[in-house]
């Protein structure tokens, strides 16, 4: 079976086609080209506007017709209502039009099995980080459960902010990276409550350092802060959960001092740490056609009138009926 997978929660819009036996025949990303934050209305403009040239371009990329494809799949949450919609209606016309099965998907639960697909990863802790989250994940008795998360923005959301408003530019990611290299430790607040995470405190203060320092030793002060609290909370969900596997998804996975001090961390505890690609790491469509293979196949039925889209969808809503 060749499923479609459609992705929009937020400014990317991701088209994927994915075979049953796992592999990624076609994963087209077009971002939206950003000045300021995202602005949702916009952002679904975006995508209804391109929707068409990416689906043709991964067909195209695949070899396929669309006539190929026997399984569509969208993400249904969680983002941005309007962008959700887009991709909600662009797999609903797929699926009328060319009288194919539909299917919702969790984005969260993408990227993770996404990246247990391309790294052989087999049942892993997974630290998720990216615009829109901060979570540690890890699969228990039929769920994908929460262990850790945080209490308000997302860790990449924080440094895209810093970054935005001291003119480095965007996305601030990998910019932050760049000017973090090197630097000198600058005390900046470090919010961990019990396994959950704050950041807003955070970019306050680091907005506010960056007034009158040395704008290298406060982007390197950032990083080392922001990815010192998910290390800790990660360490302490290997060790409640006693997990031997690592697995790192969501776009600020592909900061390389993050995936240094997980390494650490995983060598300590004699954990084997995994790392997809940065062509996956990220939103993609490829995440969303893989997860629609697993729930299809395992019996998951989405009639028309189930492809609402859930703004707020958590990973832990799902019952996982594929594992
Ligand atoms: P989600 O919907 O899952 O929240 P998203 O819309 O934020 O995802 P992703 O592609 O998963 O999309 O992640 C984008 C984030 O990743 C941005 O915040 C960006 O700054 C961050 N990022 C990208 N590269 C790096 C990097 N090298 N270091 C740190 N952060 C990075
Ligand atoms: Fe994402």
């Amino acid at each position: 079976m060749i499923c479609l997978g459609i992705e929009g929660t937020a400014e990317k819009l991701g088209v994927g086609i994915v075979s049953m036996d796992g592999e990624i025949l076609a994963n087209v990303v077009k971002h939206q080209p950003l000045f300021g934050g995202i602005h949702p209305r916009e952002a679904a403009q975006h995508h209804a506007e391109n929707i068409k040239d990416v689906l043709k371009e991964a067909l195209k990329k695949a070899g396929l017709d669309i006539k190929d494809i026997e399984l569509v799949a969208f993400s249904k949450g969680p983002g941005m209502g309007p962008c959700l919609r887009v991709a909600a209606i662009s797999a609903r016309t797929i699926s009328l039009s060319n009288s194919i099965p539909i299917v919702g998907a969790n984005h969260c639960i993408g990227h993770i099995e996404i990246g247990r697909l391309v790294t052989g990863a087999k049942d892993p802790l997974t630290l998720y980080v990216s615009g829109g989250n901060s979570q540690v994940i890890a699969y228990d008795s039929g769920r994908y459960r929460v262990f850790g998360e945080t209490l308000d923005i997302a860790v990449g959301n924080c440094i895209d902010q810093f970054a935005r408003n001291t003119g480095l530019g965007n996305p601030g990611g990998p910019i932050v990276e760049r000017y973090a290299k090197r630097g000198e430790y600058l005390p900046l607040p470090y919010i961990v409550k019990g396994m959950d995470l704050s950041f807003s405190g955070l970019l306050t203060a680091a907005l506010k350092k960056a007034k009158n320092a040395d704008i290298q030793d406060v982007c390197y002060s950032l990083q080392e802060t922001a990815f010192s609290m998910l290390v800790e909370v990660t360490e302490r969900a290997v060790a409640h959960t006693g997990k031997d596997e690592l697995l790192l998804v969501g776009g600020v996975g592909i900061n390389r001092r993050l995936q240094e001090m997980l390494a650490l961390m995983a060598e300590e505890h004699d954990v084997n740490f995994y790392i997809p690609g940065p062509e996956v790491m990220g939103d993609n469509g490829a995440m969303i056609a893989w997860l629609g293979l697993l729930m299809y196949s395992s019996g998951t039925r989405h009639r028309l009138e189930d492809t609402t889209v859930i703004q707020r969808y958590r990973a832990d809503e799902v019952e996982v009926n594929w594992r």
